[in-house]
């Protein structure tokens, strides 16, 4: 391609008032016309914020970014989008998932930008800032931020996430004092970078590797590292060769790669998150990923991440243990090894000699964590379009299971009760009223507490029900994303305390025993709730959002292009 034909020279080439403007700005900014005129445009979309810890590290970060697209003889600009974060945002970071992609795909659309540097990790954003350049549909290069160090508490390694809900249950039993939990406090987060255990954010970076979005071996890296410093730099000087060359994310996110991905969430034991996540950046890009290609790919593919919550080690394990490409050396013969990816070389380049160093991380095909994927779809009359369960991660006793139905409204209910309702270990637990509109934005409040009393007798697992999410370090019996929702109407809205419900997770039913004229019944005398916005982003989210099996994109979001470039004069 020639400097006349960036994208950018629209803004910066043209003998216009316009051209002139924007040349005189970038003036005003510091920047004289040999250092840019004639370069490309690498936009730094960076996630950064002092209320996301994940990412602390990024303001810094982009600067060796911006040192790599100088060498390449770029012109960088660091872009600030929105800090989408799981610690401290409310109700749940997942109602701004979508905001985040359209405010991507905008600031990607509207600015002199030829390529861009995508800046995330914690959760949600690789598949914000994802879907929202596979709409904008320019080259784009993922940074991931890295896992952090692993947790350490009086020479115990702590998995962030996985941890903390087994010690709260230890604590809430009676077995764990101030003292200790103060410590746990200090250790169990101890450095930047997202959750170091196979939670959503470390799934969903190793997705972006898997899809050829990044440099390989980059999801892996720890954030603090003097590697991650290297990789974001490399990436910064790629950025600049994706703008003169491509690919574009549609020469890259084809059928096959969402295939590889899906495959590779299996094997890594991945969150049950990417489930949504991916079938709402597959429809992005056209491709029509579902829940059954999923359940399909799990009964092929064997868990070989040995990474909490599903396995024992952590993300700086895996890192050693040869990462992403090491786990796809083990499972090549399921991939697609000759599709595109963003850094010049097919998707299985080298992987031949990425052999891992360490079978007990991640293990031999067969030694596996678990035979089977470690996610299964299930449907019945009680989710008819499907629901999920990580049953790798539950206590096998539970996996065919009927009980008695207890039943919350909403997770201000759960907390008030939890510890009164009368339970036994085959109770089943219902939440509803936590899905996409009804939570609202699906909250990961699907790992229902065990009761106070029985977790004093030992239980440690129950089978739970809900509409909601769990965060991918989270574990134990817990059926997710029954779809539709209770706040739409969704069979979940008419269970009642004491109904019976069946689990078998080996011919993926969950079925509510209740007999069909009876729920008919029910369902006549059931009153949708009132909207939870009535103004604002809340109202547009509520108004538009999919369910959960298709991924929570709004319904006006689907597809890529379409929208024209703007005039520049
Ligand atoms: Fe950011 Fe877990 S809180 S990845
Ligand atoms: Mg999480």
């Amino acid at each position: 391609m020639r400097a006349e034909e960036l994208r950018s020279h629209r803004w910066y080439g043209a003998d216009s008032l316009r051209s002139f403007s924007h040349r005189a700005r970038t003036r005003q900014l510091g920047i004289a016309a040999q250092e840019h005129l004639g370069k490309p445009v690498v936009g730094i979309l960076n996630t950064w914020s002092q209320l996301n810890p994940c990412h602390m590290h990024l303001r810094e970060r982009a600067e060796d970014v911006r040192r790599g697209v100088w060498q390449a003889g770029g012109y960088p600009v660091e872009l600030p989008v929105m800090a989408v974060g799981e610690t401290f945002q409310k109700p749940t970071a997942m109602l701004y998932r979508n905001l985040l992609a359209m405010e991507t795909e905008e600031v990607l659309r509207s600015y002199p930008v030829d390529a861009a540097v995508l800046m995330g990790g914690c959760d949600k954003t690789t598949p914000a800032l994802v879907m929202g350049a596979i709409s904008a549909d320019l080259p784009v290069v993922f940074v991931p931020c890295g896992p952090m160090l692993p947790g350490d508490w009086r020479g115990q390694r702590l998995g962030s996430g996985s941890d903390m809900w087994k010690y709260w249950a230890e604590r809430r039993a009676g077995k764990l004092g101030d003292e200790q939990w103060a410590e746990i406090e200090e250790g169990i987060a101890r450095s930047p970078g997202h959750c170091m255990t196979m939670g959503t954010a470390s799934t969903m970076t190793s997705v972006a590797e898997v899809l050829g979005l990044t440099l390989p071996g980059a999801a892996s890296i720890p954030a603090v590292l003097s590697a991650h410093t290297r990789m974001a730099a490399a990436s910064g000087r790629l950025a600049v060769d994706l703008a003169w060359h491509g690919p574009r994310p549609s020469q890259v996110l084809d059928e096959r790669a969402y295939r590889d991905a899906v495959t590779a969430v299996l094997a890594l034991g991945g969150s049950t998150n990417a489930v949504i996540h991916l079938i709402a950046m597959a429809r992005r890009s056209g491709v029509h990923l579902t829940l059954d290609d999923f359940d399909d790919a799990s009964r092929r593919v064997p868990v070989l991440a040995d990474v909490r919550p599903g396995g024992a080690h952590l993300m700086e394990d895996f890192h050693r243990a040869g990462g992403v490409p090491a786990l796809l050396h083990r499972i090549a013969d399921l991939l697609h090894l000759d599709r595109p990816t963003v850094y010049g070389r097919v998707h299985g380049h080298g992987l031949a000699t990425r052999e891992p160093y360490d079978d007990t991380v991640i293990r031999r095909r067969d030694d596996p964590v678990s035979p089977e994927g470690g996610l299964a779809v299930l449907r019945g009359n009680l989710a008819p379009d499907g629901a999920v369960i990580k049953h790798v991660a539950a206590e096998p006793r539970l996996l065919r299971h009927t009980g008695p139905a207890v039943v919350f409204e909403g997770h201000q209910d759960l907390l008030r009760r939890i510890d009164e309702v009368d339970v036994t270990p085959d109770s089943v637990l219902v939440l509803r009223g936590a899905g996409p509109k009804g939570g609202p934005g699906m909250p990961e409040h699907g790992m229902l507490p065990i009761p106070e009393r029985l977790l004093k007798q030992g239980v440690r697992d129950m089978l739970r029900i809900s509409d909601a999410r769990m965060s991918g370090t989270s574990y134990g019996a817990c059926v997710l994303h029954v779809a539709p929702e209770s706040h739409v109407g969704g069979p979940l809205a008419l269970v009642r305390d004491g109904d019976l419900i069946t689990l078998d997770v080996e011919a993926r039913r969950l079925t509510l025993e209740v007999a069909g004229d009876e729920l008919d019944r029910r369902r006549r005398s059931w009153t949708p709730p009132p909207p939870r916005y009535t103004r604002g982003y809340g109202a547009l989210h509520e108004a538009h959002i999919l369910q959960a099996d298709e991924g929570c994109d709004l319904d006006f979001m689907r597809g890529s292009g379409g929208a024209p470039e703007p005039d520049v004069d």
